[in-house]
Order: structure tokens, then C-alpha cells, then sequence
């Protein structure tokens, strides 16, 4: 089986791809040192070009990558924004693309938003519209039936290199091991498309793990 995962080398990515290689899966897992994805759309789709023409035929299609936003819309510039968008949504989107023209189908996608797909955020403004958007490709391609299974997990804050440079205080967040192995029983059952969410605080009636929907045909 092969795993390929964009965001892999860092946090929740870098976890999954190791429970993956524990299953003896072959992963090929990038961060920004072997494709960082910037504002430059021309630079992207040479980088995806070359990246995903190197690939063998892919199983299993994990998209992990994102990186912290914090402000107000009129306080960012045009190169974060166009790299915001770049990152969570065009890049998935491209990768997508040349999978399926390559390869023709697709055993499986794995879709990493976060909570901010569904709760608006005055600091976050392009980061939680690209995570909503991100949702709403892969519940889109869900239905192409070259995709054979789709999972979207969106999770809450997690202890991991995201928020370096921030002055949050990671300690009480979620451990991205632990969330990459919910990821993984979440994977293994059998349905065409699955929207979730990991909490990390929730009401004392309501889930950690929260399978919102699953759809078999
Ligand atoms: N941490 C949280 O609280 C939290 C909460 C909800 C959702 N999420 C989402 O969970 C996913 C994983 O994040 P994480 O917490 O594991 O963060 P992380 O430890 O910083 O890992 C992010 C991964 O994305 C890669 N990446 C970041 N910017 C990139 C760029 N411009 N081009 C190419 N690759 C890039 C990083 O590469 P490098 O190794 O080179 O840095 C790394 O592999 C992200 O989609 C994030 O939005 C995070």
C-alpha cells in the first residue's frame, strides 16, 4: 500500500504516516523542505508537476498541511493570503487533479481540516474559509466514483510545531498521536465518505470522537 502525504513531516501528518508504516505501507510524506508551497501558483503546479509524475501508483492520499493565521483581514498581506489559499485549498485540489489523470482512480482520500471549518474565526479569516473549502472538495469528490473512499477529519487545537511562534500555550491541547490513532479507527470501516471532528473540550454528554456523517453508496 502507499500513503501519500502532504504535511507528513510535522505533528498530526508526520503521526499518521508512522501508524501507516507500522501497517508495513510504503509513505511518502513531504513538509516544506520538499515542497513548500508559497504564493507562486506557476512555482506550485512545476513543483506538483515533477512530485507527483515521481510517485508510484498512490493508494491512499492524506492532504495535512496548514500553517497558523492570525489577523484581522486588512492586517494581511496579498503573499500570505494567496499562500493561505495555496496550502488549503489549491494544492489538494492540483494534487488531486494529477492523481486521477495519472492513475485513474483512487483507493482513498484523507482530508485534515480543523474545527475552524465550522466556526468562524475574527483572526483566522482565509484560514477557516480555505478549511471550510477543503470540506466541501472532498465531500464534492466523495461522489466521483474514481474515489473510492473519502474521510474528513476536523480537528481541535493539537500540541504540535503549528503553533511555534505563537504564544499559546499548547499543554492542555490534544496529543497528535492520539489523534492520529482516532484518525486511524476512523479510516478502517467500510463507507464511500465520512465527515468528523475531534474535540478537545467537549460538553460532558457530547463525544471526544464525533462521526458527524457516513455515507455507504
Ligand atoms: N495544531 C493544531 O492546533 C491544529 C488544529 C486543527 C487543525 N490543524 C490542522 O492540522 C494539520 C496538521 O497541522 P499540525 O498541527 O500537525 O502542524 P505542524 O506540526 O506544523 O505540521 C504541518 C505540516 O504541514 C507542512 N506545511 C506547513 N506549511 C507548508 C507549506 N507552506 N508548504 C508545504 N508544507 C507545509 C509542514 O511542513 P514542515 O515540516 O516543513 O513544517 C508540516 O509537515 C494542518 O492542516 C492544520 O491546519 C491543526
Amino acid at each position: 500500500m502507499n500513503v501519500f502525504i502532504i504535511g507528513g513531516t510535522s505533528g498530526l501528518g508526520l503521526e499518521i504516516g508512522k501508524l501507516f508504516l507500522e501497517k508495513g505501507a510504503q509513505v511518502y510524506a513531504t513538509g516544506r523542505k520538499e515542497l513548500n508551497i508559497t504564493e507562486n501558483l506557476d512555482q506550485l503546479i512545476e513543483d506538483l508537476n515533477e512530485k507527483v509524475s515521481s510517485l508510484p501508483t498512490i493508494d491512499l492520499f492524506i492532504y495535512a498541511a496548514g500553517f497558523l493565521e492570525k489577523g484581522h483581514i486588512g492586517e494581511l498581506s496579498d503573499a500570505h493570503i494567496a499562500q493561505m489559499i495555496n496550502v488549503g485549498l489549491t494544492a489538494p485540489a492540483l494534487i488531486l487533479e494529477r492523481l486521477l489523470k495519472k492513475q485513474k482512480h483512487l483507493e482513498g482520500f484523507i482530508a485534515i481540516t480543523s474545527t475552524s471549518q465550522w466556526i468562524p474565526r475574527e483572526l483566522e479569516p482565509v484560514y477557516t474559509g480555505v478549511k471550510a473549502g477543503l470540506a466541501m472538495l472532498a465531500q464534492s469528490v466523495s461522489f466521483d466514483p474514481n474515489i473510492k473512499k473519502t474521510l474528513v477529519v476536523g480537528p481541535a487545537g493539537m500540541n504540535t510545531e503549528f503553533w511555534t511562534n505563537s504564544d499559546r500555550d499548547v499543554s492542555a491541547l490534544l496529543s497528535p498521536k492520539w489523534v492520529a490513532e482516532q484518525i486511524l479507527k476512523l479510516w478502517v470501516d467500510n463507507y464511500i465518505y465520512r465527515l468528523t471532528r475531534i474535540l478537545r473540550d467537549p460538553t460532558p454528554e457530547a463525544e471526544r470522537v464525533q462521526i458527524i456523517e457516513t455515507r455507504f453508496e
